[in-house]
């Protein structure tokens, strides 16, 4: 696969739009695919709102063991370029639906987390957040008033916050470059932003083993690992 290397500075908005396979090579788990999480667990039992009131703990415990895991595991160096790019160029955006913090631990600061986060709580009944960053495990499983701290992460049937969404599309629609890095393209409203970035006439570039739902929208793809083909596309080190 050959890849044509891009100079950042040619363009005045970069977008990286980010699934579960940029985290792949970290040692995360994707959701779809093989080994995926969706796979292995039923989301109806771990993922969405229902499953949480009938089971708290036990919704608790798989999220919780993700960020044990997740702690185990280091950003690479496809996250590094991201994070050097950013330190230089005047406009460049993450927007992310991993909840894993991987970018921000590579030095990334504008990351915009449509799915939330796995390191914040928010109380289910009083909708406080708050962050919970010291340890894999939990440091409380309940808020002061009593009620069950949940994710604050978007489970199945969630709706995403409109100020992120928001947020999202004034960026793409200002892209010109929009490079996609890991996703499957199912999930929405995520799985529209190509073609919204598109219609902006950014230039768009999909990295991904696999071809995506969304592979049509792109001008460039790229059938590679995350890692390697950032590090073709962009010489920053
Ligand atoms: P998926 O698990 O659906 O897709 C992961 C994608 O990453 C697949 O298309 C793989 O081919 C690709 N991939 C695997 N290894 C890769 C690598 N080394 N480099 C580049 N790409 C690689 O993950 P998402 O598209 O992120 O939602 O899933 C979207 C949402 O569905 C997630 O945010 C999550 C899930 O349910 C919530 O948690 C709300």
């Amino acid at each position: 696969m050959e890849v044509e290397t891009l100079n950042p500075y040619d363009y005045s908005h970069i977008v990286f739009f980010t699934g579960a396979g940029m985290s792949a090579e970290s040692g995360v788990p994707t959701y779809r695919g093989r080994g995926g999480i969706w796979h292995k667990y039923k989301w109806e039992e771990y993922a969405c709102q229902e499953a949480f009131e009938s089971d708290p703990e036990k919704v608790l415990d798989f999220h919780e063991l993700r960020r044990i895991e997740a702690l185990k595991c280091k950003p690479h160096v496809g996250h590094e370029i991201i994070a050097e790019i950013e330190k230089n160029h005047p406009d460049v955006q993450v927007i992310t639906q991993n909840i894993d913090g991987m970018h921000q631990r590579s030095g990334s600061k504008n990351v915009i987390e449509l799915h939330g986060s796995a390191w914040r709580m928010r109380c289910s009944s009083e909708g406080t957040v708050r962050e919970d960053l010291k340890n894999g495990t939990y440091s409380n499983r309940k808020c002061e008033c009593g009620s069950w701290l949940r994710p604050d992460i978007i489970w199945f049937s969630d709706y995403l916050d409109p100020a992120v969404t928001a947020k999202a599309d004034k960026i793409i629609s200002k892209a010109n470059l929009f490079i996609s890095i890991g996703t499957s393209g199912v999930v929405w409203p995520a799985a529209g932003y190509p073609q919204m970035a598109r219609s902006a006439g950014a230039l768009c570039v999909e990295i991904n083993p696999e071809p995506s739902e969304q592979s049509d929208m792109y001008d460039i793809i790229y059938r590679g690992k995350a890692s390697e083909v950032l590090g073709e596309l962009f010489q920053v080190f």
